[in-house]
């Protein structure tokens, strides 16, 4: 590769690019609807990108989040979630979920998915595959800091 293809960042001083290289280099990937609720009884249903399997034997699965948003604060409260594959037919109602709304406003009432037929509520019956987590291990990363 001659030395001009070459891309040299620093994610502090930002990327220059007209698009984030990172998110487009590790893709695709599987976008976890992300369904909790917190003690109250609060329901929540998000889209999360940086989801993914981390070990076969356990199963592991897990997620970030880029801030502290309510499907986190919810996990930890309540130390389970479920994960539902939004399938490419969903694309539409997932995108509505990931509305900025109260924490108090249940997203399964934005875009319509189904809600767990038990009434539970934390699953969904929208995703063609559901996993269901209990347990939580969360670990707050932080950025090493130029001074
Ligand atoms: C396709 C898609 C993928 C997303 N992936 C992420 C992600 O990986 N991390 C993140 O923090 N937010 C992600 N978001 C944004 C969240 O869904 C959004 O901030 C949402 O309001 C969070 O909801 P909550 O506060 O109920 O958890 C994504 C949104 C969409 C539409």
């Amino acid at each position: 590769m001659a030395e001009k293809d070459i891309h040299y960042y620093e994610p502090a001083n930002g990327h220059g690019l007209k698009h984030d290289p990172f998110n487009a280099i590790v893709a695709p990937r599987p976008i976890g609807w992300i369904s909790s609720r917190d003690a109250r009884g609060n329901i929540n249903l998000a889209p999360y990108s940086f989801f993914n399997a981390f070990c076969y034997k356990p199963p592991i699965v897990g997620f970030s989040s880029t801030s502290w948003k309510d499907s986190v604060s919810n996990i930890q409260e309540a130390k389970e979630f479920c994960w539902n594959l939004a399938i490419m037919d969903l694309a539409k109602q997932m995108n509505a979920t990931s509305a900025h709304v109260a924490h108090d406003v249940n997203e399964f009432t934005i875009g319509n998915p189904e809600q767990d037929r038990q009434g539970a509520a934390r699953g969904g019956e929208s995703g063609v595959v559901r996993m269901q987590a209990f347990g939580d291990r969360s670990a707050q990363a932080r950025g090493r800091r130029k001074s």
